[in-house]
C-alpha cells in the first residue's frame, strides 16, 4: 500500500534527521486520518459565502513559477492540503517560499534539483506537473508517479505523448517518469491529444513555455483554469494563445520575468455551495464567483427547481419548493463537470421523480459515494456509466466515509439535507480541496462539527 509505505519512509527520514517535529506531524498526519465531520442535518442554508482560488488552477500555477526566472506574488491561493504538500516540495527543492494569507510569494531561481521528493510526491495528483515544469526549465527530470485520489485509473499516456513531441526521451517505470532531451534536442512540437485531458494539457504548456519554436496543442482541455495557467504564463511574459479553446499555441520564448499573479476563483467550489443550498434548501449568495464559468452547473440546478441570480461577480441561489428530477451527462469544459457529478447525485436523490446521471469522463467515480448515500436512503441503480437515481422525500443520517474529494463533499451535502446526525469520515480527502469548509458552513447556519481523536 503505497501510501502507507509513504508515511513509513516519512517517519524514517524524520526521525533519522532527527526532526521529530516532521515525524510528529506525519505520524498525526496518520492521526488526521481519523478526524471526521458531525454533522445535524434538516437545516435550510442561509447567508454568504466567498469562495476561494481555484484549487486546480493553485496547482498548475505554482509548478510553472520553476519557469520563471525570479520572484512571483501569487495571490488568492486557497489554503488546502494539496498546495501545501506542492509548496513543500518546492521548498524541499531549494525554492524560497513565504506563505501570507492566501498570499503565496515564491522564488524557484535557487532550484537546481530535477528529482523532487518521491513521498511528497506521491501524496497529491497534481505533483506530475513537475514533469513538464522541470523538463521546461532543465530540459531533464526525475519525478515519482503521483498518488491522490484514485476514483478511477488515471493514466498519463497524453501527458508522454506530449513530452516525445517535444523531443524528449522518455524512461517509464512503475514508480518514475524520468524525461531527457532525445537526440535531436527539445524542441516546439506538435501533439493532438487523442482524448481531452486537462493534465496533459496543463503539463505540455509547462513544457513548452521556454523551448525554441511553436508548439501547438490539439484537442487541448478547455477548462478556465488552463486559461489561468496561460494568463499567468503570459503575464511573466511567455507568448501563449489559443487557451480556452481545443488548440493552444505556444511560442517559446528565452525566459520568464518575475510578477504578481491572482487566482481565479474556484467554480467547483462554488457549485458544490450551490448544489449544498439545492439539497438542503435554503437562500444563499454564493460571492467571489465567474458565473460565466458556472452557467453549466447553474443550467442543471435549475432544472431541478433552484432560482437562481447572477451577478457580476456573485450568484444568488434560492431553493423553498419541490425539488424536481433532470438528466446530467458529465463532459470536458463547457459541459457538466466531472467534478460536480457526486454533489448533483445528491439533489437527485431528494428530487420527485427518476433522474439520470451519465459519467463520461471517468468510468467508475459512482463507487466512491453511491453505496454511502445508499447507507443514508438514497436509491441509486448503477446501469454502466449512468446512475439512475429515484429521489426520496428524505434521507437519513448515518456514519459515512468519504473516499476522494468530491464524494466527500457530496456526503457533507447529504448530511446537510438528512434528517438526523452524519458523521462523514476520512475526511483528509475533502480537506484537499475545501479552504475553511466547517468555517464557511457554520456561517451559512449549518450545524457541522470536526472532531479528531
Ligand atoms: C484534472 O484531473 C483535475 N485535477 C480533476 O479534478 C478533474 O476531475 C479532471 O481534470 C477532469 O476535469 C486537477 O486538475 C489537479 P484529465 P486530470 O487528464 O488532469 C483520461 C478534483 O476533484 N486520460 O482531464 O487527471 C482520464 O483517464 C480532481 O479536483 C487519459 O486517458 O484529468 C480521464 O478519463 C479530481 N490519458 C480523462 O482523460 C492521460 O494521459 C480526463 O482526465 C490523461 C487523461
Amino acid at each position: 500500500m503505497r501510501f502507507t509505505e509513504g508515511i513509513i519512509y516519512d517517519i524514517i527520514v524524520a526521525v533519522q534527521n532527527g526532526c521529530l517535529h516532521f515525524a510528529g506531524k506525519i505520524i498525526a498526519g496518520s492521526v488526521y486520518s481519523l478526524a471526521r465531520y458531525v454533522i445535524n442535518g434538516g437545516k435550510t442554508l442561509q447567508g454568504t459565502v466567498t469562495i476561494s482560488g481555484a484549487k486546480n488552477a493553485a496547482l498548475a500555477i505554482l509548478p510553472a513559477v520553476l519557469l520563471v526566472d525570479g520572484q512571483c506574488r501569487i495571490e488568492n491561493v486557497p489554503d488546502i492540503s494539496d498546495v501545501h504538500i506542492l509548496l513543500d516540495i518546492l521548498k524541499n527543492m531549494g525554492a524560497e517560499v513565504t506563505e501570507k494569507g492566501s498570499v503565496v510569494t515564491i522564488d524557484c531561481s535557487p532550484v537546481r534539483s530535477t528529482c523532487p521528493e518521491a513521498a511528497l510526491v506521491r501524496k497529491m495528483r497534481a505533483s506530475y506537473y513537475l514533469m513538464g515544469a522541470l523538463l521546461g526549465r532543465f530540459g531533464k527530470a526525475n519525478v515519482a508517479l503521483p498518488g491522490g485520489c484514485n476514483f478511477a485509473s488515471r493514466p498519463i499516456d497524453q501527458h508522454i505523448k506530449g513530452f516525445l513531441a517535444l523531443g524528449a526521451d522518455v524512461d517509464e517505470s512503475d514508480d518514475y517518469v524520468a524525461l531527457q532531451p532525445g537526440v535531436g534536442g527539445l524542441h516546439g512540437g506538435k501533439v493532438s491529444l487523442d482524448v481531452v485531458s486537462v493534465g496533459a494539457t496543463v503539463n505540455i504548456m509547462l513544457a513548452a513555455t521556454l523551448l525554441p519554436g511553436q508548439t501547438i496543442i490539439e484537442n487541448a482541455a478547455k477548462e478556465p483554469h488552463i486559461v489561468d495557467l496561460a494568463n499567468f504564463l503570459n503575464t511573466m511574459g511567455a507568448r501563449v494563445s489559443g487557451a480556452g479553446t481545443d488548440t493552444v499555441k505556444i511560442r517559446g520564448v528565452r525566459s520568464l520575468k518575475g510578477g504578481t499573479y491572482a487566482i481565479i476563483p474556484d467554480q467547483i467550489e462554488a457549485g458544490t455551495y450551490m448544489a449544498a443550498v439545492t439539497a438542503a434548501g435554503g437562500n444563499i449568495l454564493v460571492q467571489n464567483v465567474i458565473p460565466k464559468h458556472m452557467d453549466c452547473i447553474t443550467t442543471k440546478l435549475q432544472e431541478m427547481g433552484a432560482k437562481i441570480t447572477s451577478y457580476d461577480d456573485a450568484i444568488r441561489v434560492e431553493r423553498t419548493g419541490a425539488l424536481r428530477s433532470t438528466t446530467v451527462k458529465t463532459r470536458p469544459y463547457p459541459g457538466f463537470p466531472t467534478d460536480m457529478q457526486a454533489q448533483v447525485c445528491v439533489c437527485m436523490a431528494l428530487a420527485s421523480g427518476v433522474s439520470r446521471l451519465t459519467e463520461n469522463v471517468y468510468e467508475t467515480r459512482f463507487f466512491g459515494y453511491c453505496t454511502e448515500l445508499e447507507n443514508m436512503g438514497a436509491d441509486i441503480l448503477i446501469s454502466g456509466k449512468t446512475a439512475i437515481v429515484t429521489g426520496k422525500d428524505h434521507l437519513h443520517g448515518a456514519t459515512v466515509e468519504a473516499h476522494d474529494l468530491r464524494a466527500g463533499a457530496a456526503l457533507v451535502i447529504a448530511g446537510l439535507a438528512a434528517e438526523g446526525q452524519t458523521t462523514v469520515e476520512k475526511i483528509h480527502f475533502i480537506e484537499r480541496g475545501y479552504e475553511n469548509l466547517i468555517e464557511k458552513l457554520t456561517a451559512l447556519g449549518a450545524d457541522i462539527r470536526r472532531l479528531e481523536d
